[in-house]
């Protein structure tokens, strides 16, 4: 009766064990996590590689080979980047774009590091550049990433997700590190944050009445520690409350100046835009008329055949419970290895 029972849960554990390099249809996993403790931007601390395998580095390869880190964005599937509008407000698209994915020291980019070309840039179509309403846009990478270690898919939360009830979060971006400075850091900075209650963060004395609904505010309410420019486009990411996986919450948007008290990072909410995020990646119909500002970028080649995406292999692929089944197998594993580490 155990063997069977051993056998029908192994059989369960092969597809995920088995899909693991195109992220083993989980997301928000940290599979080098277990190396460091649970842990700049603005006051924060070096990240260890591999700490946020769903960061990505969104650059601008200018004549003559200097790389200019622009922004910061999420991986959310293997060829779909989400990031901030903002980053391509003079939208330079005869300029020669690039996503470095699974990076940690910019300078220094190892094997695990994966780099692709801008096949699309897809902005918001209600963006506004003046209240920054709607500061997001997705990628479509030229060809899809690998997962791996260093390269994970970070999970796209829907409506139902209670995001104010989220307690360990985190940003992270190459952005600067001082605000008054233009240096930015090599190393990928990292720092815990607090998500801060929407009716505070507009009150008169902090943001007056300029947070909108799909926005968040996080940092703390004196400062210090906060995202910075170049940190636009990145995560937000809160683990989840029982599981060991982290969800990504927040696109960081904007700010008054750095790190300043009363005056915390402004986020875009991602789960108000997941439907949004599902029509444009064409995994669900559009039920409006307005098409989104469609920029092609001259270096991806426009002609290229798309894929269709199909159910597997697109952002279906992190969809809740998803990730708690992982765990759940991942645990079931390794307690079935420990036991037959005890028989020899
Ligand atoms: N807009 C900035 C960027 O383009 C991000 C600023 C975030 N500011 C803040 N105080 N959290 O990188």
């Amino acid at each position: 009766m155990n063997v069977l029972l051993v056998l029908v849960l192994l059989a369960l554990c092969r597809p995920v064990q088995g899909t693991w390099d195109n992220c083993g249809a989980s997301c928000g996993l940290r599979p080098l996590a277990h190396r460091y403790g649970a842990s700049r931007v603005v006051g924060g601390t070096d990240a260890q590689p591999g700490a946020w395998p769903w960061m990505v580095s969104i650059q601008i390869v200018w004549e003559g080979g200097v790389v200019q880190h622009i922004c910061g964005g999420s991986l959310i599937s293997a060829q779909w980047v989400l990031t901030a509008a903002h980053c391509f407000l003079e939208n330079r698209p005869e300029l020669l774009w690039r996503v470095v994915i699974g990076a940690n020291r910019l300078s220094q980019m190892g094997p695990e590091v994966q780099v692709r070309h801008i096949q699309r840039l897809l902005i918001h179509e209600h963006y506004n550049n003046i209240s920054q309403l709607n500061d997001i846009a997705l990628l479509e990478l030229d060809h899809p990433v690998q997962c791996s270690y260093y390269v994970q898919l970070a999970c796209v939360p829907d409506a139902s997700l209670r995001v104010s009830e989220l307690k360990n979060c985190y940003v992270s971006g190459w952005g600067a590190t001082n605000a008054r400075s233009s240096r930015r850091p090599d190393v990928l900075q990292e720092a815990p944050v607090h998500l801060l209650n929407t009716h505070l963060c507009n009150s008169s004395r902090w943001y007056a009445g300029a947070i909108h609904s799909n926005n968040l505010c996080a940092g703390y309410a004196y400062g210090i520690i906060d995202t910075c420019q170049g940190d636009s486009g990145g995560p937000l990411v809160c683990k989840d409350t029982t599981a060991d996986y982290f969800w990504l919450v927040g696109v960081t948007s904007w700010g008054k100046g750095c790190a300043r008290a009363k005056q915390p990072g402004v986020y875009t909410s991602t789960q108000h835009f997941y439907d949004w995020i599902l029509v444009q990646m064409g995994l669900r119909p559009a039920a409006t008329a307005t098409p989104t500002q469609h920029v092609p970028f001259t270096y991806a080649p426009s002609q290229t055949p798309r894929p269709i995406p199909t159910q597997s292999s697109q952002f279906d692929s992190c969809p809740f419970p998803r990730p708690k089944l992982v765990e759940f197998f991942t645990r079931v594993q390794e307690l079935l290895q420990a036991l037959r580490g005890k028989n020899v």
